[in-house]
C-alpha cells in the first residue's frame, strides 16, 4: 500500500492545500458549480482524517479567498451554507480524531450565521490536542499582511516595540497564523500553477506540489502521493547540498 511507503520520521509538520477545480470538475459531469463544491466536502473530510491519522500537526485548507466574494451571489451563499453544514456534519468525526478547528480570514465579512456557527464549532473542538485544522475563509495573504502592518504600527506608536524589535519572528507573530509553523508542503489541485494570494509570507520555503487532479477527485491515494513526493525532495533553505548532508 502506498501509505506504508511514507516515512513517519520525515512527515511534513504543516500541509497547506489550495483546493481548486470544483467548478471545472462539476462542469465535466454536466452539473453546476455548487455540485462541485458539495463533492469537494467529501475530499475535505477524507484528507482531514488521513492527515490526522498520519500524525500531521497542521492542515490548512484554502476554502474561500477574499477575491471569491466577487463570485455570483448564489454561489457565495451556497458556499457559506456549505461550510457550516460540512463542519456541523463532521463535528463527531473531528472530535473522534482529536482535531482542533481554527479559522483564519476577515471574519467581519462573513454572514452572522456563518460566523456564529464557526465560533461554536471552534469552541467545541477547543479541548482537542491532536491535529489543528485551519480553514482559510475570506482570507487573502495581502489582507493578512496589511492587518499585521497595522498591528505593528499600533505597537510602535504605543511604544511596545521599537524598530529593532520588528524582526521576522515578531512580524510572523502578528499574522493570522501566529504561533503556527510555516507549511512544509503546499498542494494545489486542478493543474493551476499559482499561489493565488495564499500564505505568501509563510510559503517562503515550502515545497510546492501541483497535480492535475481536481479537488473532488483528490482522495487519500493522491494525498499520500503528494507526501511521498515531498519526502523525495532535498530541503536546503538556501544552504548547499553538502551542508545539508552533514
Ligand atoms: C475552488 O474551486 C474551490 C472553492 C473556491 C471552494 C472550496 C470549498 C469546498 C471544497 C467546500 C467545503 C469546504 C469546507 C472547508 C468544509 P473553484 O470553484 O475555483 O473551481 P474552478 O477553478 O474549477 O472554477
Amino acid at each position: 500500500m502506498i501509505k506504508d511507503k511514507i516515512n513517519k520520521e520525515l512527515l511534513p509538520r504543516h500541509i497547506a492545500v489550495i483546493m481548486d477545480g470544483n467548478g471545472r470538475w462539476a462542469k465535466k459531469q454536466g452539473k453546476n458549480r455548487i455540485y462541485g463544491h458539495q463533492n469537494g466536502v467529501d475530499s475535505v473530510d477524507r484528507i482531514t482524517e488521513a492527515a490526522a491519522e498520519l500524525g500531521i500537526e497542521y492542515l490548512t485548507l484554502y476554502a474561500f479567498s477574499t477575491e471569491n466574494w466577487n463570485r455570483p451571489q448564489d454561489e457565495v451563499n451556497a458556499l457559506m451554507d456549505l461550510f457550516v453544514e460540512a463542519i456541523n456534519a463532521n463535528m463527531e468525526k473531528l472530535l473522534a480524531n482529536n482535531v482542533r478547528l481554527c479559522v483564519i480570514g476577515d471574519h467581519d465579512r462573513l454572514p452572522e450565521k456563518t460566523r456564529t456557527n464557526m465560533q461554536e464549532a471552534i469552541n467545541k473542538t477547543n479541548g482537542s490536542t491532536g491535529m489543528t485544522l485551519v480553514l482559510a475563509i475570506s482570507y487573502s495573504s495581502r489582507w493578512e499582511i496589511l492587518e499585521a502592518a497595522k498591528k505593528i504600527a499600533a505597537d510602535y506608536k504605543n511604544g511596545s516595540v521599537d524598530l529593532d524589535g520588528i524582526n521576522e519572528e515578531y512580524f510572523a507573530s502578528k499574522l493570522a497564523t501566529g504561533g503556527m509553523p510555516d507549511p512544509d508542503l503546499l498542494i494545489r489541485t486542478s493543474g493551476e500553477l499559482r499561489i493565488s494570494n495564499f500564505l505568501m509570507w509563510q510559503l517562503s520555503y515550502s515545497e510546492l506540489y501541483f497535480t492535475d487532479v481536481c479537488w473532488p477527485e483528490f482522495k487519500e491515494q493522491q494525498f499520500y502521493e503528494a507526501i511521498l513526493d515531498y519526502q523525495s525532495r532535498e530541503r536546503r533553505f538556501g544552504k548547499t547540498s553538502e551542508q545539508i548532508s552533514k
